[in-house]
């Protein structure tokens, strides 16, 4: 028997039905991008291994366990189908000397990939919509990529996401306060679980991010980085709170939030949900301050985050009514010169603004009505030979009275725009 080929685990299609709510989500996205004026950036979507190493880091999970990388034997390189936007948004910056001008704010989006274990909302192919603010070092950029996610969630209907924050101080700061962490995680090397004892050495902050119910207490008792951080960073931090505070963004300071990815400093955020079981976090960023200096481009401030579409439209799926996919205007047409008739009368209506869809086939005006009502269109509009020698149509209010109006064809473009503005 011939074989019947699969999608890989983790890799999905996505099927015409999820692609309405992707092109809604996105709609939305980019309206907003352009009042905040970010400007788009197309990325590779392959990247040398190295760039991930130095940038997200190589004691993380995501280096140590889930990138999908490979040897080029052709050009001796080692590659990586990018696991996030980040580093390679600041390769770009650096390769293109895009900061030459002052500050400049990204954004870009498209397919990363990750080699974790697949569940709801967890996926090995994913999609980001990344946002990248350079040469800015306040604390009004942090509150404003808040705000501007706060502003999405609104638009889009979407309540129930929460705001999680923390500061990470800076790296002087975290080198005292790692050495703190440590010391408590050593005293208590008895109550830490295998994958903890081995981050010990390597990379501890990440060990307050374990979910492991037994380490709990533990986790909850250890020392916090608020309270070690420098003067800057601390007025840094206080300042964001204030500003977001003063223009309503709720949120709860979490001293265990570090982030997965080794470039950030002070600011960091997640918007969290509760409606996706374990993977809630449909958004996370901060400050990365060092990483433009680190991959070899002089000293720029940056602050950015990344969306998880797929996150987002499992939301948006939960609650269809937000979407209006449908048609404004269903055409059904009966007999010949009806249909040359409805043809020209949908342009007309199209050229005016409206989303109309023209029945196309040879069906029986029964059937032709039950696809207009299966369209959820608003209004239909009949067209039998009858209408065209009339010079009128017939408009069905098939949403609400169900009662028919006869209009001429003269007055049609006219009653649908006062209908419909
Ligand atoms: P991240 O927190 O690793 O940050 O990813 C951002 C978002 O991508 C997450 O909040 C989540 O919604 C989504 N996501 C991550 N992994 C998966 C997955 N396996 N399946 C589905 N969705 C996923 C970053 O990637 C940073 N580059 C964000 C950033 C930009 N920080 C500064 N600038």
């Amino acid at each position: 028997m011939t074989k019947k080929f699969q999608s890989i685990k983790g890799f999905y299609d996505v099927l015409p039905e999820r692609q309405k709510f992707w092109r809604f989500f996105e709609g939305k996205i980019l309206a907003l991008l352009d009042q905040y004026y970010y400007e788009e950036i197309g990325l590779p979507i392959v990247e040398e291994t190295a760039l991930f190493e130095k940038s997200v880091g190589s004691h993380t999970d995501i280096v140590e366990k889930e990138m999908y990388s490979w040897e080029d034997k052709l050009n001796e390189n080692r590659l990586t189908l990018r696991p996030e936007g980040t580093a390679g948004c600041v390769r770009a910056l650096i390769q293109n000397n895009l900061a030459y001008n002052g500050p400049i704010k990204l954004f870009y989006r498209g397919p990363m990939f990750r080699h974790e274990n697949v569940q709801k909302g967890r996926q090995r192919q994913f999609n980001q919509f990344g946002v990248e603010a350079f040469g800015l070092p306040s604390f009004y950029v942090d509150a404003e990529q808040i705000i501007f996610l706060n502003r999405l969630w609104a638009e889009l209907g979407l309540k129930n996401i929460t705001l999680e924050l923390n500061s990470i101080g800076d790296s002087e700061d975290r080198v005292i306060y790692k050495k703190k962490l440590v010391d408590y995680f050593k005293k208590n090397q008895n109550l830490l679980d295998a994958d903890a004892l081995k981050r010990i050495e390597t990379n501890p902050l990440r060990i307050l991010d374990s979910k492991n119910p037994k380490m709990q207490d533990l986790l909850s008792k250890a020392p916090k980085i608020i309270d070690y951080l420098s003067k800057d960073a601390k007025d840094h931090f206080d300042g964001l709170c204030a500003l977001l505070s003063e223009n309503n963004i709720s949120y709860k300071i979490n001293n265990r939030l570090v982030r997965g990815l080794d470039y950030y400093n002070r600011t960091v955020f997640e918007w969290i949900t509760k409606d996706l079981g374990s993977q809630g976090a449909v958004a996370g960023g901060g400050r990365y301050d060092l990483l433009v200096e680190n991959l070899g481009g002089s000293k720029t401030f940056a602050c950015g985050f990344g969306i998880g579409i797929e996150r987002i439209i499992l939301l948006l799926e939960g609650n269809p009514s937000l979407i209006n996919a449908n048609p404004d205007i269903y055409i059904i047409n009966l007999g010949d010169k009806a249909k040359v008739f409805a043809f020209s009368v949908s342009e007309a209506l199209r050229e005016s603004g409206l989303k109309v869809a023209l029945n196309m086939d040879e069906s029986s005006f029964k059937s032709q009505m039950k696809k207009a009502d299966k369209s959820n269109a608003e209004l239909a509009i009949i067209i039998g030979d009858d209408e065209v020698e009339k010079q009128v149509v017939q408009v069905k209010f098939i949403r609400s009275t169900g009662s028919q109006e006869t209009i001429l064809n003269s007055d049609l473009i006219k009653f649908m725009n006062n209908h419909f503005i």
